[in-house]
């Protein structure tokens, strides 16, 4: 993604500019997830609709910052809910600074990507992106409640991650809409684009959680099924595998066994789960792409859908 470069640079920039906390704890627990790096797919992804909409005002960068902001503020409180170890080939922040600083820090993100919205003095932002926060945290409930729970179905799944990943996606191609002056029609293809790709994204994470490597995905494998978390390869192996095998994925994940994780990573192999998996995530991949040739032809665009096809493949 070479055409949005610099731009990441400048987003870069306005991220360490707003760090600044005259706590020292804020800036150290802060500093130390920003600086372990990330994909930045949010912020690229609203760089590159803006791209394509023909919008080069200097809100993008602070937009592109917010969202990723956001999005930080959510994995310091999600890998301390789901009492994760490892995140961007690092130690968590709550393995290293604790629970209470995580969740404190993330808070302090959470603001100051308000603060910082608040400055682009455009309601319909705010509305988007509060919208998005509030959806985001009620995904991150939903799955809780859903914890050990082996009876969940593909379509509860499907409400969780649209809501605690795809969503967050989609405002961020939302804003860049909003900001570029879209008409509807573009505006509610682009957050289309956003929400099919994000949920592709987390589908595809889901499956990484059994078969990736953690080096290059930066996170430990297998953490799903240690917080018996009930996600698409597991639903696909109950459903395909036999009576036995069922009651042993379904053991895994109420008991949340990681002595079981080789034998149940086994049966979501063996099954054809992994196959049925990734056939939703590229359906949605492919709902990404149709999405993205409504926008004007131009290199940007021609990006988004690049975005989209890479996504089957990615191993980090
Ligand atoms: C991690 O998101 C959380 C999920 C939605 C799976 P990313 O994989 O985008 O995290 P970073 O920012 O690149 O570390
Ligand atoms: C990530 O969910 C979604 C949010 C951070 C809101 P996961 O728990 O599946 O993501 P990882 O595997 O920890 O990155
Ligand atoms: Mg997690
Ligand atoms: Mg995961």
């Amino acid at each position: 993604m070479s055409i949005i470069a610099q731009d990441m640079r400048e987003v870069d920039l306005v991220i360490a500019n707003r760090l600044d906390s005259s706590v020292p704890l804020v800036g150290q627990v802060s500093k130390y997830i920003i600086a372990a790096g990330g994909k930045r797919l949010r912020p690229a992804l609203l760089l590159l609709t803006c791209g394509a909409l023909g919008y080069t005002g200097p809100q993008r960068f602070n937009m592109a910052a917010v969202v990723e902001f956001i999005h930080t503020a959510t994995l310091l409180h999600d890998d301390v809910v789901d009492d994760s170890a490892m995140r961007r080939g690092n130690a968590t922040a709550n393995e290293t600074f604790g629970n209470p600083a995580s969740v404190l820090v993330g808070d302090f993100l959470y603001s100051r990507a308000f603060q910082m919205m608040v400055d682009a003095q455009d309601m319909r932002i705010m509305a988007v992106l509060a919208d998005a926060t509030n959806v985001i945290a009620e995904g991150e409930v939903m799955q809780l409640m859903n914890m050990h729970n082996a009876e969940l179905d593909e379509s509860a799944y499907l409400q969780v991650i649209r809501s605690k990943t795809a969503k967050l996606f989609e405002a961020s191609a939302r804003v860049g809409a909003i900001l570029a002056g879209a008409s509807t029609d573009i505006e509610t293809a682009c957050a289309e684009y956003g929400q099919a790709l994000g949920t592709a994204f987390q589908v595809v994470d889901d499956v990484l959680d059994y078969t990736g490597n953690a080096e290059l995905l930066g996170k430990n494998l297998g953490d799903d099924l240690r917080e018996g978390k009930t996600t698409l390869p597991l639903i696909a192996a109950m459903q395909r595998g036999s009576e036995t095998e069922r009651l042993i994925v379904k053991s895994a994940i109420e008991k949340g066994d990681t002595a079981m994780l080789d034998e149940v990573a086994r049966i979501v192999k063996k099954t054809g789960a992994l196959e049925v998996t990734r056939k939703a995530a590229l359906a949605e991949a492919s709902r990404a792409v149709s999405a993205a040739k409504r926008l004007p032809k131009t290199p940007y665009s021609d990006c988004l859908i690049e975005l989209a096809t890479g996504l089957l493949a990615r191993q980090a």
